[in-house]
């Protein structure tokens, strides 16, 4: 059986940074509350008309990761593309992709709607159609515009504070060698909180045609929704579980991670799991403070600039974990 291996990973994120200051100008925050409860000190925002599009924005992390792979992007046998912001209803953006890559082939292109496990997700779903030999090299990419799509008012501050754009991609390729790459993937979710952290409406349950009819000022639905309590302590929970099952599965032990590298949702969540864990500092990578949590992008922006800064070397055991909206949870563990 094959194994696959990352070769390839790139990111991009929008040049217009919002700092916590930025911020107080807008809501009723401050920037000592955002960086105690959250660790965030600024976020990328896409500049409203501007050029920057969750598909172009993954296009542009894709054609790095491309180049870095050594390859074209016509060699490319099958994209999966993951976010919760796509530029349409219909159709996803993986096929933007193909389009705006100039992919003359007519590959299949698939779109992965968990999250901030959906990087995890897609790199689990590129992985078993490397492994059954069926595709050979597979681009994985995570991107997210969130910054038109939130309360940018006192209400929504719990949750407007937190996220920011931004994409990341991985090109996957099959290899002979045993033991390598990625180990395995685990994927769960828990569909009776799906309401915990969600954008309700308008949607096929509340059509945009009554929800202009009602007009009602107060209405909210159409902003994301998070119980940020509640979801915290269900991270806490999962992100560990997750974890300790990738390292149970193939023999290993939190202390041969050479880098974990978890969804940033939350500074204090990674730190949590970190000492729980009993992980150094070296071993846990972070860039929250300057990007915010960008969801389906984060795990692919962070593998990125770790291995930038040569974090992530040959044969490193480098681990993935992701808890989110669904709730949905993921891990994958791989041998670099
Ligand atoms: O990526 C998907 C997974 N996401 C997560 O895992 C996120 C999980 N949750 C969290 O990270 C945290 O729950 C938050 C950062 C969202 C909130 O932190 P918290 O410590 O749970 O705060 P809280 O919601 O309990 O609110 C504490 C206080 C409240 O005021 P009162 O009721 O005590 O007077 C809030 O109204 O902080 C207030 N507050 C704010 N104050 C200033 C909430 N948001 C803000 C804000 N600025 N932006």
């Amino acid at each position: 059986m094959k194994q696959s291996r990352i070769t390839g990973l790139g990111h991009y994120v929008p040049d217009r940074v919002v700092t916590n200051q930025d911020l107080e100008k807008l809501m009723d925050t401050n920037d000592a509350w955002i960086q105690e409860r959250t660790g965030i000190k600024e976020r990328r925002h896409v500049k409203v008309g501007g050029k920057d599009t969750t598909s172009s924005m993954g296009s542009a992390a894709a054609k790095i990761a491309i180049e870095k792979a050594g390859i074209t992007a016509n060699d490319i046998d099958f994209i999966v593309f993951a976010t919760l912001s796509p530029d349409y209803y219909f159709p996803g953006p993986g096929v933007l992709v193909q389009k705006q890559l100039g992919i003359k082939k007519e590959i299949g292109a698939l779109d992965v709607r968990n999250q901030c496990s959906g990087f995890i997700y897609s790199l689990s779903v590129a992985d078993q159609f490397i492994k059954t030999g069926m595709y050979k090299t597979i681009l994985v990419i995570g991107s997210e515009v969130h910054s038109g799509g939130l309360d940018m008012t006192t209400r929504g501050r719990n949750v407007s504070v937190i996220f920011g754009d931004g994409a990341g991609a991985a090109v996957l390729q099959a290899t002979d060698e045993k033991d390598i790459g990625i180990l395995s993937t685990h994927l769960h979710s828990e569909g009776q909180h799906a309401e915990e952290l969600a954008l309700i409406g308008p949607s096929t349950t509340d059509w945009v045609d009554k929800y202009i009819e009602r007009n009602d000022p107060d209405e909210s639905s159409h902003f994301p929704y998070m119980n940020g309590n509640f979801v915290f302590k269900n991270a806490v929970i999962r992100f560990q579980q997750v974890i300790n099952e990738a390292l149970d599965k193939n023999d290993f032990s939190a202390k041969d991670i050479n880098l974990l590298v978890p969804h940033q949702a939350n500074l204090r969540i990674s730190q949590f799991i970190q000492k729980q864990m009993m992980l150094s500092s070296d071993q846990v990578y972070n860039n929250i403070q300057k990007y915010g949590n960008t969801t389906a992008a984060s795990i692919p922006i962070a593998m990125s600039e770790a291995f930038e800064e040569g974090k992530i070397q040959k044969g490193d055991l480098v681990c993935l974990a992701a808890f989110g909206s669904g709730f949905t949870w993921a891990s994958a563990l791989i041998q670099w």
